[in-house]
């Protein structure tokens, strides 16, 4: 069987979304809508077969299997709320901005039995599955802590730099280490004049003395997206940038140097969006949704806003 999808929203990021679902072949685009002409005129060169609208509410949702929101943040809740009640849905993250209308959205799930799908593409990448592995072996001990460095994105007008950056390491956080921290510290602020905060520093605690801080800013001339992980005996960085070896691991050989042996593991390469897709297939399939289960989506929400 191959389902039908309805992309709503096609400005930066819906054109990726649009791209990985083209390649699978899973599904088959339909409908693109998007409120701007412009933008429905770039959708069409790319994809002639869909069908386009200028109004979400025209979508006749019956004949569609998986309706997919990349629209700005403030509309998150109203649209999913809208579409969950007829069909599953993958949203972009964050999936909205209170928990109290992610509760919301989780009941309207339940009760439709419509799936919800939130794009947190990082838990999808073959470095992060591969530092899963390694935590649950215990391949170099004990993790002891975390540090992250997210710099640099557009800046937003609806949701400010943690639920729009800092939203990655906390889903990442979550699906890693399995549960929410114990004790949150942070700082938010601005250091240019925008409308909602562009800095942000934050220190978390998490159970088995596992100690977190992350940077999250949109201000900064790079592109920086590193997570250190740092073990008993050895200290694994992520560097999402890398286009091959997105992960190095330092080893010492005992206690006494500081020496480092160097081993660059092969990961799966895979764009985490189009494992995000395949996952979405699946669970569709099997009637399942292994990650979005046991308040995922709740857990990460509560952070946010403790932040
Ligand atoms: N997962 C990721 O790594 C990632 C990366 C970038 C953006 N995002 C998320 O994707 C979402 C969209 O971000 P973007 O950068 O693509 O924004 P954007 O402004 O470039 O695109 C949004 C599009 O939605 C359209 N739109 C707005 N309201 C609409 C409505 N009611 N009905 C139909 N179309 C409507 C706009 O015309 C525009 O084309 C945001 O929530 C953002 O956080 C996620």
């Amino acid at each position: 069987m191959i389902y039908k999808v309805a992309i709503i929203g096609y400005g930066y990021w819906g054109p990726k979304l649009a791209r990985n679902i083209q390649n699978s072949n899973e599904f088959q685009i339909d409908y693109i809508v998007d409120t701007s002409k412009k933008n429905l005129i770039n959708a069409k060169k790319s994809f002639p077969l869909s069908r386009f609208l200028n109004d979400y509410k025209k979508l006749d949702t019956s004949k569609i299997d998986l309706v997919v929101i990349s629209t700005p943040t403030i509309t998150h809740y109203k649209l999913a709320a809208h579409f969950l009640k007829y069909s599953n849905i993958l949203i972009e993250k964050p999936l909205a901005l209170n928990n109290h209308d992610v509760k919301k959205l989780e009941r309207i799930s339940k009760k439709s039995k419509n799936k919800l799908f939130v794009d947190y593409p990082f838990i999808f990448s073959g470095s992060i599955r591969l530092i899963n592995n390694i935590i649950r072996k215990k391949k170099y001990g004990k993790l002891l802590e975390i540090e992250s460095f997210r710099e640099q994105a557009p800046i937003r007008k609806d949701s400010d730099v943690v639920w729009d950056l800092g939203v990655h390491d906390i889903s990442i956080l979550r699906f890693l280490l399995k549960s929410n921290p114990i004790k949150i510290k942070s700082i938010k602020y601005n250091t240019v004049k925008t409308k909602q905060k562009d800095t942000a520093y934050i220190n978390l605690n998490y159970k088995n003395n596992i100690k977190v801080f992350i940077k999250n800013s949109w201000i900064s001339p790079v592109k920086i997206r590193i997570m250190k992980f740092k073990f008993e005996k050895g200290i694994v960085i992520c560097d999402e940038n890398e286009p091959i070896y997105k992960l190095k691991v330092f080893t010492r050989k005992n206690n006494k140097t500081m020496i480092y042996k160097l081993e660059l593991p092969e990961i799966d390469l895979s764009e985490p969006l189009f494992n995000l897709i395949e996952y979405v297939a699946k669970s569709m399939k099997t009637n399942s949704n292994l990650i979005f289960k046991k308040n995922f989506n709740i857990d990460i929400t509560r952070v946010l806003e403790k932040i």
